[in-house]
């Protein structure tokens, strides 16, 4: 979703923005644009489409070493070239970048408007644009909280201004933002990817907090002017790690990195000796952990899928009562917090809106959450009392596949924390843990399977519509398989619990309509062979992602055939397979694998 950038220093700001805005292109944008002071005047350039399209568009030579740049991802108004960032007021002298919603636009377009004002876009940013320019405050600090005085909503925002050519003004509410602290050159960002290239020195802002930045200094403050004096953290240069290695989409080096990514999690945190999970991240002692007696996940989109088949590890493990909910939701039924509830926000970027808006209604309300969250230094990772962070790597494509993985995992090692303080035996965290010990080596057997997975999933695409239905574990890998399938494939593609098809979908199926059946091998493979049944006498075609020696025979068009572990990590291999299948399909179908249509990579808007 929206990325900013800012630079001001004493290299040309151009290349600098540019680059930057290239390395935040994997978040979703349909248009990107730069504002530049100059010697001139403020330069502006802005065009929809790729960021490339508006390197292309520049002129040879733009002098001016203080510059604002911002993809963007239309909210308020079409992807055209007006309501593309930076917006600027009406006689150029202001230029604003934002990410977020302002609540209050449209009320206060029309007191602008009414005071003459004439609007060039049907964005919400460009109201900032025109209230900071028409501050009266003598400082560029003094305008933009002005202007903040006036609006409610989310935001990041970096502001430009001819009359104070030496700095940018920042600030956030609800938006990420960042400060990266140069050698004679500061940065401002939405994100670690726009700045690894320069420095590894960072500054978080927290919500309400402001910034201005010049070439040699940074000053944080709040809106009552105090100054917050924060100090730069060291960021992980791993951040950088975020190449193809040699394949033609994100998508699949990200698939294929999981053997080496699951490697990297699980390293040191597990303790065979008593069968349990080592989590100092969590902050949680023994006595704590067997306090709980709930355990509630809130995640959105595929996090939410993983929390699904984390809260069934947590129960089967642990036995509390565990489940999931869209965090999207949480906050506007009202939540009752329970003080014995143990809170888990699950999020690959750590920075999606409705989650982190989720962890925040719980923590109000005096509830403890902690965050599983991929991205170190997040706002969710530093909301929450504790962690466990997925140490996946970056994760570029919009679909996620290692992250789900990675939180998958992150729940088993949960499970066990809670499970050991409770009835879990030693013989069965040690039996987990070395279920855990053959993930890697049994991703590897399911990838050298993708050519025969990527047949059936060219044979898949065909299809307009699909159904994958499995049954109590496997439901969530069917509800993840078909999450993946729609996002990169644009098919309709519907996840149901096998149990629930002769009440009512059965009625759908037909030989147009394949469905892709989650038949591992346990208590329940019978019951998934008796809907295998009833959909094949319909004439339905059926896909099979089962286990070695599971009589699927010739139930299935075509079976895949995933490496038997533990029951209750079998999710996790199970899911595998799906995001091969996805891509597959996807490829076949000529998509922007990386970038579907319509999708953000981080949902920073609610
Ligand atoms: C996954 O493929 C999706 N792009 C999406 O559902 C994603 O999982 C969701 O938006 C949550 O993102 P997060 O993990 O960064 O919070």
């Amino acid at each position: 979703m929206c990325g900013i950038v800012g630079y001001v220093g004493s290299q040309s700001a151009v290349p600098v923005l540019v680059e930057g805005l290239s390395r935040l292109e994997y978040r979703g944008y349909d248009s990107a644009g730069i504002a530049v002071l100059s010697a001139k005047g403020t330069r502006v350039f802005r065009k929809v489409g790729r960021v490339r399209d508006l390197e292309a568009s520049l002129p040879g030579r733009i002098a001016g070493k203080v510059g604002i740049g911002h993809t963007r991802w239309a909210t308020h108004g079409p992807a055209t070239q007006d309501n593309a960032h930076p917006q600027t007021s009406a006689d150029g002298r202001v230029s604003v970048v934002h990410n977020g919603i302002i609540d209050n636009a449209s009320s206060l377009r029309e007191r602008l408007a009414a005071q003459g004002v004439k609007f060039t876009s049907d964005t919400d940013t460009e109201v900032i644009a025109h209230l900071v320019a028409g501050s009266e405050a003598g400082t560029l600090e003094g305008a933009v909280l002005d202007a903040l005085s006036r609006i409610t909503g989310t935001y990041a925002i970096a502001v430009i201004d001819e009359r104070r050519p030496d700095r940018i003004v920042a600030a956030r509410n609800g938006s990420p933002l960042i400060l990266g602290v140069g050698d004679r050159e500061m940065f401002v960002a939405s994100d670690l990817a726009a700045l690894v290239r320069h420095t590894t020195s960072v500054v978080h802002l927290d919500d309400g907090e402001l910034a201005t930045v010049t070439s040699s200094e940074f000053r944080t403050f709040s809106r009552d002017e105090e100054n917050t004096a924060k100090s730069p953290t060291s960021i992980d240069l791993e951040t950088d790690d975020v190449g193809l290695d040699g394949h033609q989409h994100y998508m699949h080096s990200e698939i294929l990195e999981q053997p080496t990514s699951v490697e990297r999690m699980l390293r040191g945190r597990l303790d065979d000796r008593f069968g349990t999970a080592r989590l100092d991240g969590l902050n949680l002692g023994p006595r704590q952990l067997r306090g709980f007696r709930r355990v509630k996940i809130l995640g959105c989109g595929s996090a939410y899928y993983a929390g699904q088949i984390g809260a069934a590890m947590i129960e089967e493990l642990a036995r509390i009562p565990a489940d999931a909910e869209p965090a999207s939701e949480f906050r506007y039924r009202n939540p009752i917090i329970e003080p014995d509830t143990l809170y888990v926000a699950v999020s690959q970027s750590g920075e999606t809106a409705d989650t982190a808006f989720a962890v925040r209604e719980v923590k109000r309300k005096g509830g403890q959450v902690i965050g599983l969250v991929n991205v170190v230094g997040s706002a969710i990772a530093r909301e929450s009392d504790g962690g466990i962070y997925l140490h996946a790597g970056p994760e570029i494509a919009v679909a996620s596949t290692k992250a789900l993985t990675h939180m998958a995992i992150g729940f088993a090692m949960l499970a066990l924390s809670l499970g050991r303080v409770r009835d879990l035996s030693i013989s069965d965290g040690q039996r987990i843990i070395a279920g855990l010990r053959s993930l890697p080596g049994q991703i590897l057997q399911i990838a050298d399977d993708e050519p025969h997975i990527a047949e059936v999933a060219r044979d898949l695409a065909a299809a307009p519509s699909l159904f994958f239905i499995g049954r109590v574990r496997g439901f969530p890998v069917a509800r993840e398989g078909a999450q993946k399938f729609k996002e990169v494939s644009y098919r309709h593609a519907e996840a149901y619990q096998a149990s629930e098809l002769k009440h009512g979908p059965l009625a759908l199926i037909d030989e147009s309509l394949p469905t892709v059946a989650i038949v591992p091998d346990d208590e329940l493979t019978e019951r998934n062979l008796a809907s295998m049944q009833q959909i094949a006498a319909r004439g339905g075609r059926l896909v099979a992602i089962t286990h070695p020696g599971v009589a699927v025979g010739a139930l299935a068009a075509a079976s895949i055939t995933v490496p038997k572990n533990e029951p209750e990590l079998d999710p996790i291999l199970l899911t595998i397979p799906l995001q091969l299948m996805a891509y597959h399909a996807a490829l076949s179908l000529g998509h922007d694998i990386d970038k579907p249509r319509n999708l953000a990579k981080s949902v920073t808007v609610e």
